[in-house]
């Protein structure tokens, strides 16, 4: 495999698909979607009775909540104007059971309704995890790690607060808003429908806000997810940053972002800023005017001071749902955008799907056949198969040799079924791949990727990677025929040395070693070997390939190599380019027959020291 320096973050997508993310996000309203709604609604479906338990709760906490005002006046006109102390004792008592019964009553629908929220979350979080792992991979080709990642952590507890609190905080708002028009309004109608005056105002205020909010809190969430995606290639990338000196250039953008996002919020908090005080103000004006013309009341003996007070208590609590009615709406609104991503992933067609009526693949003898096999990446991509057609008998080993770009890996990636073809068929024992279970083919096929990847996680559990149940002993019989027990056993800790992130701590050869470990370990009846070797020394090569030998008895093997000193041997050659079989014959035919074959192999032969001594 070449140095990988260059390619700046290999699996990370493509960048500009942050750009296309943003626009995705401009689109998308944040309006009312039913859909939507209904599919995040499901989640709660399962905490049914606990819902129902925090909706009588927060029936209670609205009964209180409207009581004790109401309390206050019976007080004030009953036996405080009255002078009756005797009487005084018994309300005071009500009033403090009602406030004791109010706290245990929010406590608790706070209680569940967290509880709730919490479990809804993991859930979503859990089914997004699992949709990931089963798309196929032209989906995380096309899509960035850090904005997936993000849609899973951020857009989800966005949701999660409109899903647990919203719906029910909602109708106990409503309950309490509508309690104090009708108490207030059966009190004293006259005082009521004055101090009702400033509700246009509110509601013009609540309005102007959320058309505002709507917009700004789009852009953040825009925003966030690309500084997450900027951070994570970056980081991903440091290597080839670093190598090409480029700190400068990717702090800049990475300011950029940053800073955009930064400005994003506080145009989104100075929003809120600004409406919250305009609320509380209205507030003010409110009980002022309920001082003015109450008092005025009060003195012309139209109403009692306990009227009077209660309405002044019930003002203040007036705003209270309705400050939490508007901020629902931009939570609504912000939990729409982010419900419409998640939504979206969770209803993201799997293009690579079992049949329904797929079977297990049953065991094996090995023989693959691609019948005018036809592909492309995407469908604007250019062909990068073109009506291949080939069979591999049995136990066998075939090599396929090629220019870089000739598609060979991508015959691994159709093997395996990463990728569907567009036409033609591949058949392992004459079943299509298709009509078996994925899991069970992978089983049998299994690839040494030309990028190894390690999991960090320690050596021992690498190698053990395809098979769980395999015993230190069998581990350690694979290492040593791979070649890796050696440089395994230099490690003071041996196979519990831990693998670093990206494999950083092994040699690129040591990454192959142990891919070659772990599928020695797992023998497969359908082993690809994609320049696995081809960053190992041509001593230690040797010496696998006897092992590989051993292994690949009556086993089925293609082997892909650029060295062609290690495909010599191969039963059968394929040579291929632009995605066209262009010759085939085993070593010996091809270089008689003088054509591609011969001048790959010339030019390594007056290229390699190697290749000439043997
Ligand atoms: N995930 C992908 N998405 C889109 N195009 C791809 C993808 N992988 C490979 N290609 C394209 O398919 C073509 C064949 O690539 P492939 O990896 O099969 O070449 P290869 O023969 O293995 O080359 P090399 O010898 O360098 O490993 C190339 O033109 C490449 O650009
Ligand atoms: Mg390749």
């Amino acid at each position: 495999m070449s140095f990988s320096i260059g390619n700046v973050s290999p699996g990370m997508g493509p960048r500009d698909a942050l750009d296309r993310y943003g626009s995705a996000n401009r689109e998308n309203t944040g309006k009312f979607n039913p859909h939507v709604i209904r599919r995040l609604l499901a989640y709660l479906r399962p905490h049914t009775w606990k819902m129902m338990i925090a909706l009588v709760l927060t029936l209670g906490e609205s009964g209180l909540t409207l009581l004790t005002p109401y309390l206050t006046k019976v007080a004030i006109d009953q036996y405080i104007t009255p002078r009756d102390a005797s009487g005084l004792w018994g309300i005071a008592a009500i009033i403090t059971v009602s406030f004791i019964a109010l706290f245990f009553v929010s406590a608790g629908q706070r209680y569940l309704l967290s509880w709730v929220g919490q479990k809804v979350l993991a859930k979503i979080r859990s089914d997004l995890f699992r949709k990931l792992q089963r798309l196929q991979l032209g989906y995380h080709d096309n899509h960035i790690v850090g904005v997936t990642v993000s849609r899973v952590m951020n857009d989800v507890a966005e949701i999660n607060e409109l899903l647990s609190q919203g719906v029910i905080t909602l109708v106990g708002d409503l309950i309490v808003l509508v309690g104090i028009i009708i108490i207030m309004l059966t009190m004293s109608p006259r005082l009521a429908l004055i101090t009702f005056t400033v509700l246009p105002l509110i509601l013009l205020a609540t309005w102007v806000f959320s058309r505002y909010a709507r917009a700004s809190f789009r852009e953040t969430r825009s925003k966030i997810a690309a500084v997450v995606g900027d951070l994570a290639e970056d980081i991903s990338g440091m290597r080839a940053i670093q190598a090409f000196a480029q700190e400068k250039a990717s702090q800049e953008r990475f300011e950029r972002v940053n800073r955009e996002n930064r400005k994003a919020y506080i145009n989104a908090m100075s929003l809120s800023f600004i409406f919250l005080p305009t609320i509380e103000f209205l507030g003010m004006v409110a009980t002022a005017i309920v001082l003015w013309f109450g008092g005025r009341f009060v003195l012309a003996e139209a109403v009692t001071l306990g009227v009077m007070v209660a309405f002044l208590s019930y003002v203040t609590r007036f705003f209270q749902p309705i400050l939490e009615v508007s901020r629902l709406f931009t939570t609504f609104q912000s939990a729409m955008a982010g419900g419409e991503q998640v939504v979206k992933l969770l209803d993201t067609p799997v293009e690579i799907a079992d049949l329904p009526e797929a079977r297990e693949m049953p065991p094996i003898s090995g023989k693959v056949e691609f019948d005018h096999v036809v592909f492309r990446y995407k469908p604007d991509a250019p062909l990068v198969i073109d009506d291949v057609s080939f069979t591999i008998q049995a136990g066998s080993t075939v090599a396929l040799v090629g220019p870089t770009g000739a598609g060979k890996t991508s015959i691994a990636n159709l093997l395996t079924r990463f990728y569907d073809i567009q036409s033609g068929a591949i058949r392992i024992d004459d079943s299509d791949i298709r009509t078996m279970t994925q899991a069970s083919l992978r089983r049998q096929v299994c690839v040494v990727s030309q990028e190894p990847f390690l999991f960090p996680r320690t050596l021992e559990e690498n190698i053990r990677y395809h098979s769980p149940n395999a015993t230190h002993a069998a581990v350690e019989e694979a290492a040593r025929q791979a070649n890796a027990h050696d440089f395994i056993s230099a490690y003071p800790a041996g196979y519990q040395t831990r693998v670093q992130e990206g494999g950083v701590n092994l040699s690129v050869g040591q990454r192959q070693l142990i891919s070659i470990a772990r599928a020695i370990l797992a023998k497969p009846r359908i082993l690809i070997l994609d320049e696995a070797t081809a960053n190992i020394d041509t001593v230690t090569e040797a010496a696998i390939q006897q092992a590989l030998e051993r292994l690949l008895h009556g086993r089925t093997a293609i082997v892909i190599a650029h060295r062609l000193s290690t495909v010599r041997n191969a039963n059968w050659i394929y040579v291929l380019d632009h995605g066209e079989i262009v010759e085939q014959g085993t070593h010996a035919e091809l270089l008689d027959h003088g054509a591609l074959y011969a001048q790959l192999y010339a030019r390594q032969f007056t290229n390699s020291d190697n290749d000439r001594a043997e």
